[in-house]
């Protein structure tokens, strides 16, 4: 029956139901309108300090690196300098280009620091205090977006954070709750606890007062040197010797030598779409493309969203994905990452000949050799009155990081390290089973899922997309993404929208609370899935995107929607998608 579907739906019929398709939409508010710029970040105040450059005339890179500082500020769960992440960029003209300024491993690094003498892993090693720490790539990201494709002096797109830390920014309701869940892993640093928790122990309350006077110091510093104000002097020698006194192996060579990398960002054709997205070092690109490529070959707009069959497909594409994800994919400076294979659309066409479309696939069969058996980051999308558009995926990579502040500085670090394979075979801290071409190594950056992604057609930019959420980055991502063209969801539906995620090992189909119906479990459990809803992470990563000429293919098809349309995910609570 699925097969025959196939065969008898025209394009056209599709294109019809991608565009009118009224059926299983999520209820969502309409997405935010304006006509000469975008921004959608974690955090209203950044979103806010993001606008006022592009009206005074920067473009959308002098807002991404405004923006990148004032979430250090703002959002201190993820917005970082003690990070790192990715910046896929698209001009106006069509030239496109991704900035690597993810974490490196430090110089000391081996293999097999995170194992005890008989080879089993250290609980926490490569998330909690100084050894998981890489070397972060933040400000050095942000000083290279801004030298090469930015207008605008590095003094003034600093300043908005540098007020924020010195003179402190009003915790709102969802701030405030941040904090207070945090508080245990913030409080077992003194000089973490010392600025992230309350000195009379009570939790934080919209209206609270967060000043950060050693983060505005160093900000000012990085402000008037530029990144040897964070790489040399002061803020690096508080940090290793920080990192020295407690267990770290962080030393000043590995800040002198950290350098950004800008690469090449993958790319591909999905149904008349051009998907921009991140390359290796992030899985994200690939990974996507991959599991559209296999998608493209199944009528999603005539099986629905949510639908059993929908799910069927978007499960099995994403367990094969997954495995070339956790088995091949690794730092394209260490790893010889086979790209142009994973992008093939012959590729994806052999993956379609092993599924089944009666029944669920088992994740074990397709073990690769090598490999026995709360959380944050935060994505933001800006677009400017030109139309260069620019997608920001950076992070500590768990909540607050490694949960370390070296005293004096006022940065929080990251536990980056942790995305590394700690041991072949043994899941991370998003469960990920990975393998040798992730292994660790010094100078070598973890194989991360961050997938910043910008989406064009005929030439001109349509989409502007991505989100935190560890390895449901990708598939959250991509869910939004097929969202909008396959199921003809406004951008704030698409966002909005219950999620489900496989990831190839555990072999569990995960789901957001209310994602499917109770009968489509029923049909999937009979197709062999084992669905469920995790108690772990109820809330899944939080996507912000941008859809340019209306709010929805349909609104769009019709001609009269407005020229940018942002959308902040519904669960952000502190969130804001602004324009002007
Ligand atoms: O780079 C990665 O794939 C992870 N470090 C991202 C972590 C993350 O998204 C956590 N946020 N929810």
């Amino acid at each position: 029956m699925r097969q025959l579907h196939q065969r008898v739906i025209s394009s056209v019929t599709l294109v019809t139901f991608a565009l009118f398709s009224v059926t299983a939409r999520a209820a969502a508010p309409p997405p935010v309108e304006a006509e000469h710029g975008m921004v959608v970040t974690a955090q209203h105040l950044a979103t806010d300090v993001g606008v006022e450059v592009l009206k005074n005339g920067g473009n959308a890179v002098d807002a991404a690196v405004a923006v990148g500082y004032a979430l250090a500020v703002v959002y201190p769960t993820a917005g970082n300098i003690g990070g790192g992440g990715f910046m896929t960029i698209r001009l106006r003209d069509g030239k496109t280009t991704f900035l690597d300024f993810r974490e490196r491993a430090p110089l000391a690094a081996t293999k097999g620091m995170y194992l005890d003498d008989k080879g089993n892993i250290v609980k926490g090693a490569s998330t909690d205090g100084y050894l998981a720490v890489g070397v972060p790539g933040s400000v050095m990201g942000f000083e290279t977006a801004r030298e090469k494709y930015g207008t605008k002096s590095r003094q003034d797109l600093m300043a908005p954070a540098i007020r924020y830390a010195k003179e402190g920014f009003t915790l709102n309701q969802a701030d405030a709750a941040e904090l207070n869940e945090g508080k245990k892993w913030l409080s077992r640093d003194p000089a973490t606890a010392a600025i992230f928790t309350k000195s009379d122990g009570k939790p934080f309350a919209a209206g609270d007062t967060l000043t950060q006077p050693d983060l505005a110091s160093a900000l000012s510093g990085i402000s008037d040197q530029g990144p040897d104000g964070f790489y040399k002097g002061p803020v690096a020698n508080a940090i290793v010797k920080a990192s020295q006194d407690k267990g770290g192996i962080l030393a000043n060579q590995d800040f002198e030598q950290y350098k950004v990398r800008e690469l090449e960002p993958v790319k591909c054709d999905y149904r008349g779409y051009q998907i921009i997205s991140s390359p290796p070092p992030s899985s994200g690109g690939i990974i996507i493309c991959e599991i559209l490529n296999v998608l493209e070959g199944y009528p999603l707009s005539y099986t629905g969203y949510a639908s059993a069959d929908t799910v069927h497909y978007m499960v099995e594409a994403m367990r094969y994905a997954y495995v070339d994800r956790n088995s091949a994919l690794g730092d394209p400076d260490f790893v010889d990452n086979p790209v142009g294979k994973l992008l093939d659309k012959a590729y994806a066409q052999k993956i379609r000949d092993g599924i089944s479309p009666y029944k669920a696939g088992v994740s074990k069969d397709l073990m690769p050799k090598g490999l026995g058996e709360s959380h944050e980051t935060t994505h933001y999308s800006i677009i400017d009155n030109d139309g260069n558009a620019v997608a920001v995926t950076y992070t500590l990579n768990g909540s607050f990081g490694a949960g370390v502040v070296a005293p004096g500085t006022g940065i929080l670090l990251n536990n980056e390290m942790d995305d590394f394979t700690s041991k072949p075979g043994v899941p991370n801290l998003y469960g990920l089973v990975q393998g040798e071409a992730n292994a660790i190594q010094p100078k070598k950056t973890p194989l991360s899922s961050m997938s910043p992604t910008i989406i064009a057609k005929d030439g001109k930019p349509f989409m502007v997309i991505g989100s935190p959420g560890g390895s449901r980055i990708i598939t959250i991502t991509l869910e939004a993404i097929i969202n909008v063209i396959d199921f003809g969801m406004n951008i704030q539906e698409a966002i909005d929208a219950p999620r489900i995620h496989h990831q190839w090992l555990p072999d569990k189909v995960y789901m957001e609370p209310h994602a499917l119906s109770p009968d489509t479990v029923k049909l999937l459990t009979g197709m062999g899935y084992t669905v469920q809803v995790d108690n772990d992470w109820p809330i899944w990563g939080q996507s912000a995107g941008i859809l340019v000429g209306g709010k929805s293919l349909g609104d769009i098809a019709k001609g009269g929607g407005a020229r940018y349309n942002g959308a902040m995910d519904s669960r952000a609570g502190s969130g804001l998608a602004a324009g002007y």
